[in-house]
């Protein structure tokens, strides 16, 4: 593998620079020329209707990739960073301090009572104190406040306190290992084993990864003598996989309190890591995330003896409506807004193994929305595009999975009030009113059929009826992240441009799309820019490392490249002018 943050140290001529510095104008203008271009096919298609001539051919690429970037403002010290992140001291080292923080096993249980109160939450003491001995750098330079008892926020002050800060976060908890599962880890799960190749254990790859290449990436830029101008702030909560509501929300309140409404320049938080695809690398860093909403149904019919039973009772019902919720699934669907729009428009014009009907549609598509015409019922490119698998389809169908139920109360006795609960994962371009009137629709029509009365999310339950309940855990689909600006250079492009040239110029940036949630729910005011990106990336290791489940691991060449994109991104955003 080739040197990366070092490469500048092997050019000899010192003023080669100039010619990548002056390219962010020539990319400027061909943006502007693109522009210039639309906006005069949008007023030959759109104001002026009756013309003849309509250009046909629109050039500008849909699937731009930047550059790689470079730091250009360094020092022999900083210079050195690359060799010393590669050698076989700090990867003895960050085994370790991974391997450290996965044997403290600081787990996140649903049923937590308030914290300070449930002794559960006291792990955490140690693994603050953890992470105190192990980054001393970090430690000693950046200022650290503990919000709500656990929540970590460090800040280290920029120079400049006009640029906005970076805010990089990670979650200290990890999901529990049920004592029924122990057995079944080939490492126990708080082992910390390391194998030769990968470290084993819950937390490992989501993301003790994320938070411990953060903090070492931090304390090699302190040791190398490197002081920010952009502030640089870490917030690690401590409860995300139960809702992030003691840590998440407290820091995000936190942080709202001292920089307001969009006076964060980016975030960066856990997701997608790279991926190969259609013949091709890829990093998709999440600019978007699904919403979520549980709708809980309750049906109310009359009880009584079941020796004397009506056709059909409340369970009868209930069931014959999950049916019908089942046979009306939502259909694939891509919105202008959605990034996998983007990874297609790329895969079609990079990847060597992307399929011909897809590229086909693609183009239909494209040519249907330049003449405007309003697209009705299916959306042929979606469904063709689910078909890649169902990992696929969900980043662009509402999801609809029945998932508790619950009804009767004894084996000779008609069931009163039996309820299901529906979880959705929110497509983007729709919105929890849409879910909430496709569902009421359907319960209209059990209820008439049935003669009982409908009281859809009002918070009434009669007696014969079916009731809606929305849950409050409920998400809007997050707002995208915007990729691109003829204006000046996005955090997307100095995302993008370091881990181009970290991993390689042959590896493609698209916009990705998350279909879980992360911390991030809780910090759409602070930044209009937030990514959800793992960006430690290990070929020989396929997906996310068995997260949530036995076995999971994280590959260490993967782990220490994300420490090397850390230190370089942390650079590159130093410089760039957001
Ligand atoms: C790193 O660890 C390996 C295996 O324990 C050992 O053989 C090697 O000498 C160590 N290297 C350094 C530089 O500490
Ligand atoms: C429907 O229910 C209402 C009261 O809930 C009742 O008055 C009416 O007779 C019922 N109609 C039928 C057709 O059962
Ligand atoms: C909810 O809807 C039901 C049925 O339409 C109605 O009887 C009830 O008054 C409503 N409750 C509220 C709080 O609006
Ligand atoms: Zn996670």
């Amino acid at each position: 593998m080739a040197k990366i943050w070092s490469k500048q140290t092997s050019v000899e001529v010192p003023h080669l620079d100039t010619t990548s510095s002056r390219m962010p104008w020539i990319r400027l203008t061909v943006l502007l020329l693109g522009t210039i271009i639309l906006l005069h096919n949008y007023i030959i298609d759109h104001l002026t209707p009756q013309h003849p001539s309509r250009n046909p051919t629109i050039t500008s690429p849909k699937c731009p990739q930047v550059d790689p970037l470079y730091p250009t403002s360094r020092t022999k010290e900083l210079d050195d960073v690359d060799d010393y992140l590669r050698s076989d001291s700090f990867r003895n080292k960050s085994i370790q301090n991974l391997a450290g923080a996965v044997r403290i096993p600081t787990q996140s249980f649903d049923d937590l009572g308030a914290v300070g109160t449930d002794p559960r939450w006291e792990i955490f003491f140690s693994f603050a104190d953890y992470l105190e001995e192990t980054f001393p750098l970090v430690h000693a330079t950046l200022q650290l406040e503990k919000v709500n008892t656990h929540a970590l926020l460090y800040t280290w002050a920029g120079t400049d306190p006009s640029l906005k800060p970076t805010v990089l976060m990670a979650h200290q908890d990890v999901v529990p290992v049920p004592d029924s599962t122990v057995e079944s880890w080939t490492h126990p799960p708080f082992s910390g084993h390391f194998d030769g190749t990968f470290i084993w254990g819950r937390g490992s790859s989501d993301c003790k990864n994320q938070l411990i290449g953060i903090l070492e990436a931090v304390e090699t830029l302190i040791q190398a003598g490197f002081s920010p101008r952009r502030t640089l702030v870490l917030s690690f909560g401590y409860d995300e996989e139960i809702s992030g509501r003691e840590g998440a929300l407290k820091l995000s309140n936190a942080l709202a309190k001292k920089y307001g409404h969009h006076g964060v320049a980016l975030i960066i938080d856990e997701g997608a890591v790279n991926i190969e695809n259609w013949g091709k690398s890829w990093a998709i860093p999440g600019v978007a995330e699904k919403g979520y909403v549980d709708v809980t149904v309750t049906v109310r019919m009359p009880g009584g003896h079941s020796s004397i039973p009506p056709k059909h009772n409340g369970i009868g019902v209930a069931s014959e409506l999950i049916s019908l919720i089942e046979a009306n699934p939502y259909e694939p669907y891509l919105d202008e807004e959605n990034p996998y729009l983007s990874m297609l428009y790329c895969g079609a014009e990079h990847a060597p193994e992307f399929p011909k009907t897809l590229k086909k549609l693609l183009n239909k598509r494209e040519s249907k929305l330049q003449t405007c015409s309003k697209k009705h019922g299916k959306d042929a490119l979606a469904v063709e595009a689910a078909k890649e698998g169902l990992g696929i389809k969900y980043l662009f169908t509402t999801s609809v999975a029945i998932d508790l139920i619950n009804g009767g109360a004894k084996a000779n006795a008609l069931p009163e009030r039996t309820t299901f609960t529906v979880n959705h994962r929110i497509n983007v371009g729709s919105n929890s009113k849409a879910i909430f009137k496709h569902i009421t629709s359907l319960a209209a029509q059990s209820a008439s059929k049935y003669n009982l009365t409908l009281t859809p999310f009002n918070g009434t339950e009669l007696p014969s009826s079916i009731t809606l309940r929305a849950h409050d855990t409920l998400l809007e689909p997050a707002p995208v992240t915007p990729t691109s600006s003829s204006q000046s250079v996005t955090p997307f492009e100095v995302l993008s441009g370091t881990t181009r040239a970290l991993y390689s110029e042959d590896l493609l940036v698209a916009p990705g799309i998350m279909t879980g949630n992360t911390d991030t729910r809780y910090y759409w005011d602070l930044s209009e820019h937030i990514f959800r990106y793992g960006p430690g990336w290990d070929r020989e290791q396929d997906g996310l490392g068995n997260i949530h489940t036995v076995d999971e691991r994280i590959g260490v060449r993967g782990h220490v490249d994300g420490v090397r994109w850390f230190v370089g991104f942390l650079r590159n955003v130093d410089e760039a002018e957001l």
